[in-house]
């Protein structure tokens, strides 16, 4: 027996921090939104992937990288019962490219392009804009190293981003080389570091120990500083990587896709190569704004030019959090174990963040059905029938709405009238022993009654 007693005092259940529930218009908003995401990218031979909410944790141990925030603050990790060391997914590449090695995605025509959407899990502290649990919507190219994929990613992002109405964006874009330049520069980095050691936070100095490139994600207001003026990775490509990065950008200015070079971008994960990018909306929006650090901004480029240095567009402003990015990830496949490498590019867009800019337009999905009747039951004996009735019109594709809890005539009219809803059938003690009901025009008051064997053809004939 327990010896718990009970509690008088209950606290009502709520959700876990940062964790929320989605509900009614927000519902609507968010399917609405990746189910045209979706639709963009199947136009351009995306395929579907879902994979696990659940993945090893060694996954994005090895994939994203020891020493990176997600992985050493922010993943929900846990043993199950049988002993195996588990996360809730952070992010969504490494899961897809562990799909393509583990189904043998290679022997498929090549690049394999697929796109996914759901939730992942990051321990943050809440904000606006960052949850616990969030949405992403993703775009992955795998098995080829042109670049191309890389503009092909981005355009297809600035589509989507364009469909739902984000009329402002900008892509911040840098390249940090590929194994035979990156050594130089983290060297350099590193260097430059040491010598500015007195004025970096204790972060950072376990940083330049462990993983430098990630000196140029700090976002401590002490490092800013020596962040700005840090050596910039375009200075030290090799021809290669000049030549891919050059070639990216040149997709971006003949596509007419707004970017902007940001020599500090590297992104928050360890698996990129060559290209990184991120897409933010445009800081000409909030020209005469206060930024939530009290500066005001500097004016941005007009979209298409290149070549103006940005400042990480989250540590200015929070106002300004990135909308989404992504980048190239040419040797992740091998990190992960595989014998081969596989070239790829990709990126991921959070949908709570492209909910708080005001230029969102929220669409509705299409499984979404604007109820054309309030059906009205009156009695037990009308209840006891009515399912069936219900059941007419939805073969008939005739969305309702009703009340099965309400019993009066007047409440139930009154209700249909609140809600708008063109037209009642009304089913009674007397319809049900006589099988009709009665069809009343909520706005003319004008009523039929209609035998329930001939209701589906009176309905194709209403409008
Ligand atoms: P990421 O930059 O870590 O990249 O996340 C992509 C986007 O997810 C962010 O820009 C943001 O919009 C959204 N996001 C991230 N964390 C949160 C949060 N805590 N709350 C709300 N939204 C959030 C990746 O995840 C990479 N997998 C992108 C990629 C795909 N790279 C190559 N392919």
């Amino acid at each position: 027996m327990s010896s718990k007693k009970p509690t008088s005092k209950k606290e009502p259940p709520q959700t876990v921090k940062g964790m929320h529930d989605v509900i009614g218009s927000e519902y609507y908003a968010l399917e609405g939104f990746l189910e045209k995401a979706s639709e963009i990218a199947m136009y351009y031979g995306f395929q579907p992937i879902e994979t696990p909410v659940l993945e090893k944790e060694e996954l994005f141990r090895s994939g994203i990288g020891e020493g990176t925030d997600i992985v050493d603050k922010e993943m929900f990790a846990f043993r199950t019962k049988g002993g195996d060391h588990v996360v809730m997914r952070p992010e969504g590449t490494a899961s897809v490219i562990r799909a393509y090695i583990e189904h043998g995605m290679q022997s498929w025509p090549q690049p394999v392009m697929l796109y996914y959407k759901g939730p992942f899990f990051r321990h943050e502290t809440p904000q606006r804009g960052r949850f616990r649990q969030f949405t992403q919507f993703g775009l992955e190219i795998l098995g080829t190293p042109k670049s191309i994929a890389d503009a092909h990613v981005i355009h297809a992002s600035a589509v989507i981003a364009h469909e739902a109405g984000l009329q402002n964006i900008i892509f911040e874009v840098n390249s940090i080389g590929d194994k035979e330049c990156r050594p130089r520069y983290v060297r350099e980095l590193a260097n430059y570091y040491k010598r500015n050691a007195g004025d970096i936070c204790s972060d950072c100095k376990r940083r330049l120990k462990e993983n430098p490139l990630r000196l140029l994600d700090c976002k401590n207001e002490k490092c800013q500083g020596v962040k700005e003026n840090a050596p910039q990775a375009v200075t030290t490509l090799c021809d290669a990587c000049r030549k891919h990065f050059k070639e990216v950008l040149e997709y971006l200015e003949a596509l007419n896709i707004p970017f902007r070079l940001n020599n500090n971008l590297v992104r928050g994960l360890d698996y990129y190569t060559r290209t990184v990018f991120e897409m933010v909306e445009n800081p000409d929006d909030a020209e005469s704004e206060e930024s939530d650090t009290g500066e005001k901004e500097a004016k941005s480029p007009p979209a298409g030019k290149t070549g103006k240095q940005a400042g990480n567009s989250e540590e200015k402003s929070p106002r300004w959090l990135a909308l989404g990015g992504g980048g190239r990830y040419d040797y992740l496949a091998r990190q992960l174990g595989y014998r081969k490498e596989v070239p790829a590019v990709g990126a991921s867009y959070g949908a709570e963040r492209w909910f708080l800019s005001k230029d969102f337009e929220r669409m509705n999905p299409r499984i979404v059905k604007q109820p054309k009747i309030y059906f009205i039951q009156l009695g037990f004996d009308a209840k006891l029938k009515s399912l069936g009735i219900i059941e007419i019109l939805r073969k008939a594709k005739v969305p309702i709405t009703q009340s099965l809890a309400k019993d009066s005539l007047g409440s139930q009219l009154a209700q249909a009238e609140k809600q708008n809803i063109p037209y009642a059938i009304i089913f009674g003690q007397k319809e049900a022993i006589d099988d009709t009901v009665i069809v009343r025009d909520m706005n003319t008051r004008s009523q039929d009654t209609v035998a329930v064997k001939e209701l589906a053809k009176y309905l194709k004939g209403m409008k």
